[in-house]
């Protein structure tokens, strides 16, 4: 299955695998495909840490990066402002709400100095400063891709990037957002539907993917959204993607660091237990029902902050949440959530991220190969 985008990256199967776990980048990349790492919400020292595990790890094999610069975000103008800036812009309602939201949960303290620390890694990675000192380290270690998530690809970060031989990918749901990419001179565009777990746009897969490849030609572009199995890597690949660029499916991998009880939820969920919800982020993204985005989504009751006040806000609410249903207790479990696509009702099994390659990319041939037969009967029919 090595085509061309496989050539330019050095993988064998055109499999990317978006995901926070650096054990999914190790064993994607060494299985064949390309283990991207989201950095966002890793912090400078968690990052150089799992960039060193994974080079030692990964030897001569293809990884990447991923960071999310957004094209807005609160504080723009400064690059980003610093915490104490932005912690007086949390308004005093948002917090009593979020306050009373765990005491109805009945959700367990955990330390109380954190209580009102109002800090996220999240929340300053999401800014061109905190994505730039994300990037630097990034670029130290022989990634072969970098990735923006949400914004235009800086230029500065895009020219180190090509100074050192590596490839640059963006994310895109519209097609106006493909070409502002492509006039930003990103080598790969990843055309990411509705469908998708995490930020995602109002526009589906099937029908994104052909109208980006249309008009980004000739850079290669990779259908993101949906692609879980080998039936949707072929269809991925019949829609003119060079590949597929996949986030939920790792989720359920042995070696992700997924909650426990969130793995659990994920196997009893069906496609229609996701939605749209900026109650994580403060902007849309595809995550699981739960009381937390009921409670957000309730119109009387405050609207999501934007980003990265919302992360600020909601971080050791999400702690104390986490840690909550970590103990086996109702409240943390009814509350608890994670981002994951429409394809959640696929995910029944815990399995190693080898396998679900080995699998993906076996089921995608027998497809190609099923639907190659069906076109030769037509032909010989006629
Ligand atoms: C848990 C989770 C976290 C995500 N975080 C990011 C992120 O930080 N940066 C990014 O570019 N995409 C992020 N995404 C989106 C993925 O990169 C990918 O486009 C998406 O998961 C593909 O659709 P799928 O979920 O149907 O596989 C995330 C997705 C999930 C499921």
């Amino acid at each position: 299955m090595k085509n061309y985008i496989c050539e330019q990256l050095g993988i064998d199967v055109p499999v990317f695998a978006f995901t926070h776990s650096p054990d999914v980048v190790i064993a994607v990349s060494n299985a064949g495909g390309m283990g991207v790492l989201g950095a966002a919400g890793m912090g400078p020292e968690k990052l150089d840490q799992a960039l060193q595990k994974i080079t030692e790890a990964c030897p001569g094999k293809s990884f990447g990066v991923d960071l999310i610069l957004p094209n807005n975000y609160v504080g723009k103008e400064q690059g980003g402002l610093d915490i104490n800036s932005l912690k007086t812009q949390i308004p005093e309602g948002h917090k009593s709400f979020l306050e009373d939201l765990l005491k109805q949960y009945d959700v367990a303290e955990i330390d109380a100095d954190q209580a009102n620390a109002f800090t996220s890694t999240f929340g300053q990675s999401v800014t061109y400063k905190g994505a730039r000192t994300l990037a630097e380290i990034a670029l130290s270690y022989p990634i072969k891709l970098l990735v923006n998530a949400l914004g235009t690809f800086p230029a500065e970060f895009r020219e180190k990037a090509h100074s050192l031989g590596i490839k640059t990918g963006a994310l895109v749901g519209q097609v106006k957002h493909a070409i502002r990419q492509k006039e930003a001179g990103v080598d790969v565009i990843i055309a990411q539907g509705y469908e998708a777990g995490g930020h995602t746009g109002d526009i589906a897969t099937m029908a994104l993917v052909p109208q980006v490849v249309d008009a980004v030609a000739p850079i290669p572009v990779l259908a993101a959204g949906g692609v879980a199995d080998g039936r949707q890597l072929a269809a991925a690949l019949a829609l003119g993607a060079q590949g597929a660029w996949t986030g939920s499916v790792w989720l359920m991998s042995k070696e992700a660091e997924t909650h426990p009880v969130v793995k659990e939820k994920f196997k009893e969920a069906d496609a229609s237990q996701t939605l749209r919800s900026r109650s994580t982020t403060g902007k849309h993204a595809r995550q699981l029902r739960s009381a937390w985005t009921d409670a957000w989504e309730n119109p009387d009751n405050p609207n999501p902050l934007p980003m990265p006040l919302h992360s600020m806000l909601i971080d050791n609410a999400q702690r104390r949440i986490k840690e909550d249903a970590n103990q086996g207790r109702k409240g943390g479990k009814e509350l608890i959530n994670y981002f994951v696509s429409q394809n959640v009702g696929l995910f029944t099994e815990e399995r190693p991220a080898a396998e679900i390659l080995e699998d993906m990319v076996k089921e995608c041939d027998e497809v190609l190969g099923r639907i190659g037969g069906l076109a030769n009967s037509k032909t010989n029919k006629s």
